[in-house]
């Protein structure tokens, strides 16, 4: 079955529309006529239309701010302006404001039906395109968050899910954890990517300026307010905005923010023009909401309008797997942006990275690999190049002080380990070839073998 596409006019001049309707229903459109901006809102909301042609002067309203209206509602829907009077100047603001072309009355049948057909075909060439590419994305979409551990992937699943609607999300994490990596990927992978990501940190503003930041203000509205100044929400339109700390929002803005969230509308600071908005909302906070609920700092009413979608990034040290996976990732990174050769890290100094507690997350491990390749001269980085707290884990270090705990200790089990940490500094001095590890340690080759199956030990 072929698509019909579907075209909306408005222009208050029935006669026009009338002409206009005719000509484009007989080429095989459907056409729905209005002569009110109300009445074009009205119907865009309930019929998905490919191709709006509006007058540029309607009563009390311009085409462009209809045109700006639907780039943000209706992004999908291409618009085409019908300049009465055309001067220059106005098809140019036309023009820039995103219309896709513009015609002028008295209209020119043939030259109309081309701008149409033109116009009907850039939308589908673009939403083709689209399509094309998540097809392409597909399951690298988020390539640049690393994680194989089983709680990522838990996280992947639902980012994928969630991506492509509007649902509002809350991203739960400890400090470091990839909050708003997370944010941004989704925002990016969603139909909104080609309108702003807006992000503010609702923890680090002042309570008396976060509104003005939030919503923001016109002139004269506040001693320092010296000129008119859009806030985050406005700046955020089309797109989504990342409310950063949320659990930090003081008490008398949440009243306010839970409002603008159910009416889908804001004023500036001063102002009583209502502003529109068409944002998808994402919240993030490294402190327990319900705990804020409980005692009374969080409003309970704007936690649950908040958490619709709960995403759960977990703390390093619950996914160990993933630790090796982000040093190698983060060193091939920094050695790419100071232009390094490539360097490697070492059996051992992986270990003692998978042994350190890692209270600041992700972020922590960035910084330490950062440091840690800016300070060595080596091509491997080995335990004497990490941090002092990191180094302390390595496994020499362990080995140096076995002791027998009050509460006893397994010997077999430590022997085991003693054994698999020598033969793993073994193996890296000898560059992975057996032979040369089994003469450092002082044994058959063939027994080396043995212990390292036994042992499963990775060969680097
Ligand atoms: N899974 C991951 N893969 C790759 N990089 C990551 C991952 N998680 C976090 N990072 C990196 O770690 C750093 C910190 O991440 P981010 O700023 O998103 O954390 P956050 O949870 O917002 O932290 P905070 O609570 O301190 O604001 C960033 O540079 C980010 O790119
Ligand atoms: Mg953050």
């Amino acid at each position: 079955m072929t698509h019909h596409p579907q075209i909306l006019l408005i222009d208050d001049e029935v006669e026009s529309n009338r002409s206009l309707s005719t000509l484009l229903t007989r080429d095989g459109y459907r056409v729905k006529s209005t002569q009110t901006a109300e009445e074009a809102f009205a119907l865009l909301k309930k019929t998905t239309f490919d191709l709006i042609i509006s007058d540029l002067l309607l009563p009390g309203v311009s085409g462009i701010d209809i045109l700006k209206q639907v780039k943000v509602d209706f992004p999908q829907t291409s618009v085409i302006l019908i300049t009465g009077n055309a001067s220059a100047e106005t098809a140019v603001e036309a023009m820039k404001a995103g219309a896709l072309d513009y015609i002028s009355k008295p209209f020119n049948f043939e030259r109309l039906r081309i701008q149409v057909a033109k116009a009907l075909e850039k939308n589908r060439l673009v939403s083709e395109n689209r399509y094309l590419r998540q097809q392409l994305h597909g399951r690298y979409r988020f390539h640049n968050i690393i994680g194989s551990s089983q709680a990522m992937q838990h996280v992947f699943i639902r980012m994928e899910k969630v991506a492509a609607t509007d649902s509002t999300i809350l991203i739960l994490g400890a400090s470091g954890t990839g909050k708003e990596l997370v944010a941004k990927a989704i925002h990016y992978n969603s139909p909104r990517a080609e309108y702003p990501f807006v992000a503010i940190n609702c923890g680090a503003i002042p309570a008396d300026l976060l509104e003005s930041e939030l919503f923001g203000h016109i002139k004269g509205s506040f001693t320092s307010a010296v000129a008119d100044k859009p806030g985050k929400f406005e700046l955020a339109n089309g797109g989504t905005l990342f409310l950063d700390e949320i659990g930090n929002m003081p008490l008398q803005l949440q009243m306010k923010l839970l409002r603008v969230l159910q009416e889908h509308e804001c004023e500036r600071v001063g102002s009583s023009r209502k502003i529109h908005l068409n944002i998808r909302l994402i919240s993030a906070t490294n402190i327990d909401l319900d705990e804020q609920v409980k005692s009374g700092q969080f409003r309970e009413d704007l936690y649950y309008r908040l958490n619709v979608i709960p995403i759960q990034l977990p703390p390093l040290r619950e996914r160990r797997g993933d630790i090796a996976l982000l040093s190698r990732h983060f060193l091939e990174k920094t050695c790419r942006e100071m232009k390094r050769k490539p360097i490697s890290i070492s059996t051992a100094a992986l270990q003692a990275m998978e042994n350190y507690p890692w209270p600041g997350n992700v972020r922590e491990l960035e910084n330490v690999i950062e440091r840690t390749v800016a300070l060595t001269d080596n091509s491997s980085i080995a335990c004497e190049d990490l941090p002092p707290d990191i180094a302390s884990q390595c496994p020499m270090a362990r080995i140096s002080a076995p002791e027998v705990s009050p509460q006893g200790i397994d010997l077999n089990q430590m022997m085991a380990d003693i054994e698999r940490q020598l033969i793993q500094q073994a193996l890296e001095l000898g560059q992975g070839v057996k032979a040369r590890a089994a003469v450092l340690l002082n044994i058959n080759r063939t027994t080396l073998v043995e212990k390292i199956k036994r042992l499963s030990i990775e060969n680097p």
